[in-house]
């Protein structure tokens, strides 16, 4: 078992990642004295895969575990939902110490690491991440959130899980479209910070669409360690350092709204597309070398994720980019490619620039 930890004084905490590790849950959790009560959050279908698996790892342990199954789609990161929980979790709590697991992707960690982070003013969570992009992103780092109509996340906070637990092997049952919607993020992770990481993606990447389980096991270790070295950084994003995380997301969350009703496009998918709108416009600007560019484009193709976009209106793309929250005394924020390795932030890109760049990249 592989462990990386996220160095945040009292709030630190380990990130183990190995093959099978949900049946070690019970001694793991043991160790963290954080209660006898589990309350595992997730939806049906992970439950029907993993669900058994993980009771009896806890109850070995004289664990026990209470499921509380919401809704398999971004809307179970509601209000609702949420105080739902609350109210189920307040009825069973008598007598018990209770503590939250997350099981699932990052619909159920953003959810239930929020409805952690309110009860009782906080309650320990763990984080069992079983999509490739909870893995390798959304469970590490502590931002947890519901969303509100007019916006994703808007209501949440900062909360750091006790322990992420990353079980490699679940991945093996994740549908590919999901696989390559959490490669999109490791393949951000080899620009932003990691050239070898890039690399290794460059060479191997017929190993990773295949699931073996070397080629899985290294990629999410290296892109946890580099999430993990940011948020050691920057816990609470006001440094700098955390947002080169967004890099390909400023047109990849614009990208998002404008496909919001169709579904056209899941996150890693528009996220693919905004780090190619993002590596030209670095190139325009005349800060990446076009063979770099053109690298970080032909990588997001093998993998068989989208460089274009298609079926979309650009005006709305370029509209909902400015409305991010985001930019305050901006227009708007870019994390630009410098090489493949080394990013840099820019603001208030001028409007011909982007407008041109959404134009050639659509079909
Ligand atoms: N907190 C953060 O820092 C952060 C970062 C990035 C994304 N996010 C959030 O993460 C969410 C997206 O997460 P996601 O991409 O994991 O989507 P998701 O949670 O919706 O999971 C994708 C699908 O895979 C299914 N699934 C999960 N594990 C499975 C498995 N092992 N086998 C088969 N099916 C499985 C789920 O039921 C779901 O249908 C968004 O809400 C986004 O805002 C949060
Ligand atoms: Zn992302």
């Amino acid at each position: 078992m592989k462990k990386i930890r996220v160095r945040l004084g009292i709030r630190s905490y380990d990130i183990l990642i190995g093959h099978g590790i949900i049946s070690q849950c019970g001694r793991i959790i043991t160790g963290l004295s954080v209660g006898n009560d589990a309350i595992v959050v997730t939806n049906k279908r992970v439950f029907g895969l993993f669900g058994n698996q993980l009771k009896i790892a806890l109850t070995d342990y004289g664990i026990s575990a209470h499921f509380e199954i919401v809704a398999d789609s971004e809307k179970a990161k509601s209000q609702k939902t949420a105080s739902g929980l609350i109210g189920r979790i307040s009825a069973y709590d008598k007598g018990k110490r209770v503590f939250v697991v997350a099981l699932g992707g990052g619909v159920t960690g953003d959810l239930a690491g929020f409805v952690a982070s309110v009860y009782k003013r906080g309650t320990p969570y763990i984080q069992l991440p079983t999509t490739l992009l909870a893995q390798v992103d959304s469970s590490i780092g502590g931002k947890v959130a519901v969303d509100l109509p007019e916006a994703k996340n808007l209501v949440g906070s900062f909360y750091q899980p006790r322990v992420v637990i990353s079980d490699i092997s679940v991945l093996n049952k994740l549908p590919a479209r999901q696989i390559r919607s959490g490669l999109a993020e490791v393949i951000k992770y080899g620009v932003i910070k990691d050239r070898k990481l890039f690399e290794f993606m460059e060479s191997s990447y017929e190993k990773i669409l295949a699931l073996d389980s070397r080629a899985i096991e290294h990629i999410v270790s290296v892109s946890s360690g580099i999430k993990a070295a940011l948020v050691s950084l920057d816990e609470l994003d006001k440094k700098g350092v955390r947002s080169a995380l967004n890099f390909g997301h400023t047109i990849g969350h614009a990208i998002e709204t404008a496909s919001e009703y169709s579904g056209r496009y899941n996150h890693g998918e528009a996220v693919a597309i905004g780090m190619v709108a993002s590596a030209r416009m670095s190139l325009r600007l005349k800060i990446l070398d076009i063979s770099a560019a053109g690298r970080i484009e032909a990588l997001i193709k093998k993998v068989g994720l989208p460089t274009r976009i298609r079926g979309l209106d650009l005006k709305r793309i370029y509209a909902s980019h400015l409305h991010d929250k985001k930019f305050i005394g901006s227009s708007n924020r870019f994390i630009l490619a410098r090489a493949i390795g080394s990013v840099k932030v820019a603001e208030d890109l001028p409007a011909p620039l982007i407008k041109s760049v959404l134009k050639e990249i659509s079909e």
